[in-house]
C-alpha cells in the first residue's frame, strides 16, 4: 500500500501531466525475446536475484539454446525456474530451481521428459506478472520478489486427473549445440516434509552446477518451497546425473547429496484445480532460503498481490526516473519504458548471498560484461541509478580484494570471458571523474586498477584462445608491458591495443585525480600506444591509416574489410579494422591527423553508413560497415561532433536508432548485452551521448518534446524541443531532428558537446530548437577535448609491411573451398531429388495406370530459404554469381552444416520461432564451430610461426615480402626500442 502511495505521489508531481499513468502500462517485457535477442520476459524486480519464468526448447531433440529460458512459437516449456540472466548469449546460465506442472495420470517416471507445448494463448508478460497457458489445458502464473518466487496453477477441471509439480533438482538449461560451454548438473539432495493429513507440504535442499557461458567451477543453490494446498510427495532418486532411469521411486523423505538426478514429486487430486507453491533461494544456506521467501512472500500471499508489489517497485525505483508529457507517440513511449526495464535487470544484487566471502561491502554477480556496458550502460546506471552504480562500484572492489582481480564478466561468483581490455578500470574512471566518492575506496579501488595494469593474470587456458587468461585482467599484458604494443603471440591482438590504451588512459584519469602524477604521466603515454598498431599505408575504400596486426618489426598486411574468423584466436573480435579503428575515444584529435584531417575523417566516418560496402556484412543492417548489433560500432554514428558535423552524428545515430530498435519481439539489432543495447538507444532518445573515463557527453537530438530526468534528491535534469514535429513514420524526412540551437541552463551554447558538471551534477535544463535540416549551430564552438592528444602529436610510425601468407591465405580461400563443395554438394542434391522425383512419378503413374506419356519437365529446384538466412560471407562470394545460381549453391550448402563462419554481423535466422537463437550477431561464443574449424585448418597450413613469434623469421618474411617498400622508416616520438627496424 506504502508503495502505491509513493507511485501516485510520484505520478502526481508530474507537473502538466494530462493524467496519472501506470509507467508500467509501457513496458513490454517480450521486447527482444527473438530475433537473437534473448531479453527475459519473466518476472524480475530491478536487479533482482530471483527472476522467475518459463524455460522452454523446441523439442526432444532440441539442438539450440534458450538463453534467458523462453523461447518464441511453438515451442515446449519445460520447467518454471528461479534463476535466469537477460540478453546474454554464449551459452546459457542458470535455469534452476524449477518446477514442472503435469497433469493426468499419476507420474510413473518424473525423470522422463515432462514437456508441454504452448497453448492456443500467448503468453503475456507485464513487470512483475507472467502468465503461460499450456496445450494440456494448464495455467501457470507467476510472481517473485527479490529473493523468492510465487507459482500460481490452475489445472483444467476433471473428475479424474491427478494434477502433479514435478520438482527436478537436475533441471537447468542446457546448450547441446555448444558442449564445451554447456552448464551440468553437479549433484544435489532434497528433503520434504509434510503433515500426516497432507497439509504442510514443503521442500527444501541444495541443487550444484558448473560452466555455462563463463567456464565457471561448480556452484551451488539452495532451496526452500512450501505448497498451499494439501497433498501428497513422493521422492526419486535416478541412477546418474543424466539419462531418465529411475533408481528409487519413492525414495527417503531425505535424500542425502548424490551425483544422480534426484527431486519430489507433489501430487493433488482431481478436485484441488489450483495450487499455489512459495519457493524462496539462496546461496547460503537452506535455512537463508526459508528466511528469504517467509520474510518476502509470507504464506497466504496471492499472485496478483505480490504482482502488484513487484509493478510498484518497477515504478518507483526504476520509470519514474525518466518522465515526459510527450504522450503523442506510444510506440515511443514503450520503447523508452521498455529498455529501461530491459537495461535494468542485469546485474544481480546478490549482497548478503555471496557465499565466498564475507564482507560488509555490496555484492553484484551477473555481469554480463563491462566489454559491453562500459560504453552506454553503466553511465546511465549512474544517472538513473546513483545509490545501486556506488554500490556495483564497491562491489567491483570487494572482488578484487578477495579474488585478485575485478571481474570484466562474472557470474555465479566467478570472473570469466573477458572479451578483450580490463574495462572496469573505464567504469572505474568514469565514476571518479564525475565525482562518484560515497563510501567507495578510492585507494584501493585504483590498485584494483594497477593490478589489471601491471599483474598478469594466470592463464586458465580457455579453448577459446589458451594463449593467456581469458577469465580477467589483461591476458596479452607481456607483450603491452615488454613492446607498448601486443604481437600475435596473442589472440585478439588488435582489439586488445585498442582497449587496452583506453584502460591505460583510465588510469591516468584516476591517478592524476588522485595526485599520483608520476603514475598519471605513465599511464597517459600508454594510453597512446594503440598508435602502434596503426598503418599509415593500410588502404581501404580509397582511405588510408588503419589499426593492423604486427610483428616486432612490421606491420601485417590485411584488408580492414576482413577479420578472420573475428573471434577469440583472431587479430580483430567480433569487428573490422574498420570499426575499431575509431575507438581510441581519448586520443580522438590524433585519430583526424592519421586520417588525413577534419574532412577526410567526417568521410570516412560517412562510408561506415554506406550500404554494401562490408563484404561479409549483415543485410539486415544494408551491409555497412557500421554494425548496430555490436559494441565496438556504439559510438562511431557521435563522432562526426569532433570534426564540426553535429548534424551527421544527428542524422546517422537516428537513422539506425530508427531503423533497428522497435519495442516489439524482434526489435533489438542482436543480443541485447544485458542491456547494453537498450542503453544505446535510451541515449539517443535523451539526445545525448558518453565518452565513458571522460567527463564529456557528445550532443544529438533528443526525440521527445519534453523529459525530465530525476537525479535523486531534489536534483533533475530537464530536457525540451520545440519546433518538433515527430510523425509515426521514421522514414519521414519531414522530420525535426535537427539541431538549430540550443540553451544550456538558459544560456546560448555553440559547443556540440557538454560536460557532467554543466547539466548533471546539479542537475540542469537544456532547451533545444529543432528544425528538419542540418544547421552549422555548434560550428563555432569549441570541438570536444581528445584529452590524450599532445599539442604537437607526431606523425604515425612507419614501418614496412609484411604478407602473413600462412595466417591468411587460407581464410581467403576458404569461402571459396566452402562454395566449391557447395557446388558439388549442390549437384548431387539437385541430381538425387531429380531423380527421386522422376521415379516417384514414374510409380505414381504406373500405380494409376495413367498411360500418358512423361512431360518432358525437370524436377522443380529445391525451393530455397528466405534470403536473410544465408551467411553474409557465402553471399559476397556468391555475389558474382547469377542470382539463381547462388541460390542454388546455397541450399544444399547450409543443409549439410557448410555454411561458412559466423560473420560479424548475422542476420537472424527467418525462422528464430522454432530454432533457438544459437548464434547471434554478439553471442560471446558464436563461431565456436568456426573456432574449431580455424583450430584444424591452422594446424594443417600454418606451423604455428605466428604464434610463436620469431622477430628473425618475421624479418626475412619482411625483406622477401614487402608489397610496397617503404624504406623511409621514421623513429616513433616515443622510443621504445623493439619498434626499430
Ligand atoms: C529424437 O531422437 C531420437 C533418437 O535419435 C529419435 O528416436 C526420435 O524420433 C527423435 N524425435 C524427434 C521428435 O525427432
Ligand atoms: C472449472 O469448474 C469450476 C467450477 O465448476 C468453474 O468455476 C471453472 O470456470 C471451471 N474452469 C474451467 C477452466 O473450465
Ligand atoms: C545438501 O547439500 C548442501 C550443499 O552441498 C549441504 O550443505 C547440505 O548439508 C546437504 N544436505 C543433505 C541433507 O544432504
Amino acid at each position: 500500500m506504502a508503495s502505491l502511495f509513493r507511485t501516485l505521489a510520484v505520478l502526481g508531481t508530474m507537473a502538466g501531466m494530462a493524467e496519472a499513468v501506470d509507467l508500467a502500462s509501457y513496458v513490454l517485457p517480450l521486447t527482444g525475446t527473438q530475433a537473437g535477442g534473448n531479453t527475459f520476459p519473466g518476472v524480475s524486480e530491478p536487479f533482482g536475484m530471483v527472476k522467475l519464468g518459463p524455460d522452454m526448447d523446441t523439442g526432444p531433440n532440441a539442438t539450440g539454446s534458450s538463453y534467458s529460458g523462453y523461447l518464441p512459437g511453438g515451442a515446449f516449456f519445460t520447467g518454471f525456474s528461479m534463476l535466469h540472466e537477460s540478453g546474454t548469449g554464449g551459452a546459457p546460465k542458470y535455469g534452476v530451481v524449477s518446477q514442472m506442472p503435469v497433469t493426468g495420470a499419476p507420474v510413473a517416471n518424473p525423470l522422463i521428459r515432462h514437456a508441454d507445448a504452448r497453448g492456443t494463448s500467448a503468453d503475456v508478460a507485464s513487470p512483475g506478472s507472467y502468465k503461460a497457458t499450456m496445450a494440456s489445458g494448464i495455467v501457470v502464473e507467476l510472481a517473485a520478489s527479490s529473493r523468492a518466487g510465487l507459482y500460481q496453477y490452475t489445472f483444467p477441471n476433471s473428475t479424474s486427473n491427478t494434477n502433479s509439480v514435478i520438482v527436478d533438482v537436475s533441471h537447468f538449461l542446457p546448450a547441446p549445440d555448444r558442449a564445451y560451454l554447456s552448464q551440468h548438473y553437479l549433484g544435489g539432495n532434497i528433503t520434504v516434509l509434510s503433515n500426516p493429513d497432507g497439509s504442510g507440504l514443503q521442500y527444501q535442499g541444495a541443487g550444484t552446477y558448473n560452466n555455462g557461458w563463463n567456464l565457471s567451477p561448480a556452484w551451488t543453490v539452495y532451496f526452500c518451497g512450501y505448497f498451499d494446498e494439501s497433498g501428497t510427495v513422493k521422492t526419486f532418486v535416478g541412477s546418474g546425473s543424466t539419462g531418465n532411469t529411475v533408481n528409487q521411486f519413492p525414495a527417503a523423505n531425505t535424500v542425502s547429496t548424490s551425483t544422480n538426478r534426484l527431486g519430489a514429486i507433489f501430487s493433488f487430486n482431481s478436485s484441488t484445480t489450483t495450487v499455489t507453491s512459495r519457493v524462496g533461494v539462496s546461496f547460503i544456506s537452506t535455512t537463508q532460503a526459508c528466511s528469504n521467501v517467509n520474510s518476502q512472500i509470507p504464506a497466504g500471499t496471492n499472485q496478483t498481490a505480490l504482482a502488484a508489489q513487484t509493478r510498484a517497485a518497477w515504478n518507483d525505483q526504476v520509470l519514474s526516473k525518466i518522465t515526459t508529457t510527450d504522450t503523442s507517440n506510444t510506440t515511443r513511449l514503450q520503447l523508452l519504458y521498455s529498455s529501461m526495464y530491459h537495461m535494468l535487470l542485469l546485474p544481480q544484487n546478490k549482497t548478503g548471498e555471496n557465499p565466498m566471502w564475507s564482507s560488509t561491502e555490496p555484492y553484484y554477480d551477473d555481469i554480463f560484461t563491462l566489454w559491453d556496458l562500459f560504453r552506454c550502460t553503466t553511465a546511465l546506471f549512474h544517472v538513473l541509478q546513483p545509490t545501486m552504480y556506488e554500490e556495483f562500484i564497491r562491489s567491483l572492489v570487494d572482488i578484487w580484494r578477495h579474488e585478485g582481480f575485478m571481474p570484466d564478466a562474472r557470474s555465479s561468483f566467478f570472473n570469466g570471458a573477458t572479451q578483450a581490455g580490463s574495462n572496469a578500470d573505464n567504469v572505474l574512471a568514469d565514476a571518479y571523474v564525475k565525482g562518484v566518492r560515497g563510501n567507495i575506496n578510492w585507494d584501493d579501488a585504483y590498485a584494483a586498477m594497477v593490478t589489471d595494469a601491471e599483474t598478469v593474470p594466470p592463464n586458465n587456458n580457455d579453448p577459446r584462445d589458451p594463449s593467456g587468461s581469458t577469465k580477467e585482467g589483461r591476458g596479452a599484458l607481456p607483450d603491452w608491458l615488454n613492446f607498448g604494443y601486443i604481437t600475435r603471440s596473442y589472440g585478439r591482438s588488435v582489439t586488445r591495443a585498442v582497449e587496452y590504451s583506453v584502460n591505460d588512459f583510465s588510469l591516468y584519469q584516476v591517478a592524476s585525480g588522485l595526485g599520483k602524477t608520476e603514475d598519471a604521466s605513465k599511464y597517459l603515454e600508454r594510453s597512446r600506444n594503440w598508435r602502434k598498431h596503426w598503418n599509415p599505408s593500410a588502404k581501404s575504400l580509397g582511405f588510408s591509416g588503419f589499426l593492423v596486426p604486427r610483428t616486432k618489426s612490421a606491420f601485417i598486411q590485411q584488408d580492414p574489410l576482413l577479420c578472420g574468423g573475428c573471434y577469440w584466436k583472431d587479430d580483430y573480435y567480433e569487428a573490422l579494422s574498420w570499426e575499431y579503428s575509431f575507438n581510441a575515444h581519448h586520443d580522438i584529435n590524433t585519430l583526424v591527423n592519421y586520417s588525413g584531417g577534419d574532412t577526410t575523417f567526417s568521410d570516412r566516418l560517412a562510408m561506415m553508413f554506406v550500404p554494401g560496402q562490408r563484404p561479409f556484412g549483415s543485410a539486415q543492417f544494408n551491409n555497412t560497415i557500421f554494425n548496430p548489433g555490436n559494441e565496438p560500432s556504439f559510438t562511431t554514428p557521435y563522432l562526426f561532433n569532433f570534426v564540426g558535423r553535429q548534424d551527421l552524428s544527428v542524422q546517422y545515430s537516428r537513422a539506425a536508432a530508427d531503423a533497428y530498435y522497435q519495442p516489439t519481439p524482434g526489435g533489438l539489432p542482436g543480443n541485447s548485452d544485458a542491456g547494453a543495447m537498450e542503453s544505446w538507444v535510451l541515449w539517443s532518445m535523451i539526445g545525448l551521448y558518453p565518452i565513458t573515463g571522460q567527463t564529456t557527453f557528445l550532443i544529438g537530438s533528443p526525440w521527445l518534446s519534453d523529459l525530465t530526468i530525476s537525479l535523486g534528491g531534489d536534483k533533475s535534469l530537464t530536457i525540451t524541443t520545440t519546433n518538433s514535429s515527430y510523425t509515426s513514420s521514421s522514414s519521414s524526412s519531414s522530420q525535426s531532428i535537427y539541431v538549430q540551437s540550443l540553451q544550456v541552463n538558459g544560456q546560448p551554447w555553440s559547443k556540440s558537446w557538454l560536460t557532467y558538471n554543466d547539466i548533471f551534477a546539479n542537475g540542469g535544463r537544456l532547451d533545444f530548437v529543432l528544425g528538419p535540416n542540418p544547421s552549422n549551430w555548434s560550428a563555432a564552438g569549441l570541438p570536444p577535448p581528445s584529452p590524450a592528444t599532445e599539442a604537437n602529436s607526431p606523425p604515425p610510425l612507419v614501418l614496412p609491411s609484411i604478407v602473413d601468407r600462412d595466417r591468411f591465405s587460407w581464410r581467403v580461400a576458404r569461402p571459396v573451398l566452402a562454395t566449391l563443395a557447395s557446388a558439388v554438394s549442390a549437384t548431387l542434391v539437385i541430381s538425387a531429388m531429380y531423380l527421386c522425383l522422376r521415379r516417384r512419378r514414374l510409380q505414381l503413374l504406373s500405380a494409376n495406370g495413367d498411360q500418358e506419356q512423361l512431360p518432358e519437365v525437370e524436377a522443380p529446384p529445391p525451393s530455397p530459404p528466405p534470403l536473410q538466412t544465408f551467411t553474409k560471407k557465402s553471399l559476397a562470394v556468391l555475389k558474382r554469381l547469377p542470382r539463381k545460381a547462388a541460390l542454388l549453391l546455397m541450399w544444399p550448402k547450409r543443409l549439410l552444416g557448410l555454411a561458412g563462419p559466423k560473420p560479424t554481423n548475422v542476420s537472424v535466422e527467418a525462422d528464430a520461432s522454432v530454432v533457438a537463437p544459437a548464434d547471434t550477431t554478439k553471442d560471446t561464443a558464436k563461431q565456436t564451430a568456426t573456432a574449431i574449424a580455424v583450430k584444424s585448418a591452422d594446424s594443417a597450413s600454418d606451423t604455428g610461426s605466428d604464434l610463436t613469434e620469431s622477430s628473425d623469421n618475421d624479418a626475412a618474411k619482411a625483406a622477401s615480402q614487402v608489397e610496397a617498400p617503404a624504406p623511409v622508416v621514421l623513429k616513433p616520438s616515443t622510443p621504445t626500442g623493439p619498434d626499430a627496424v
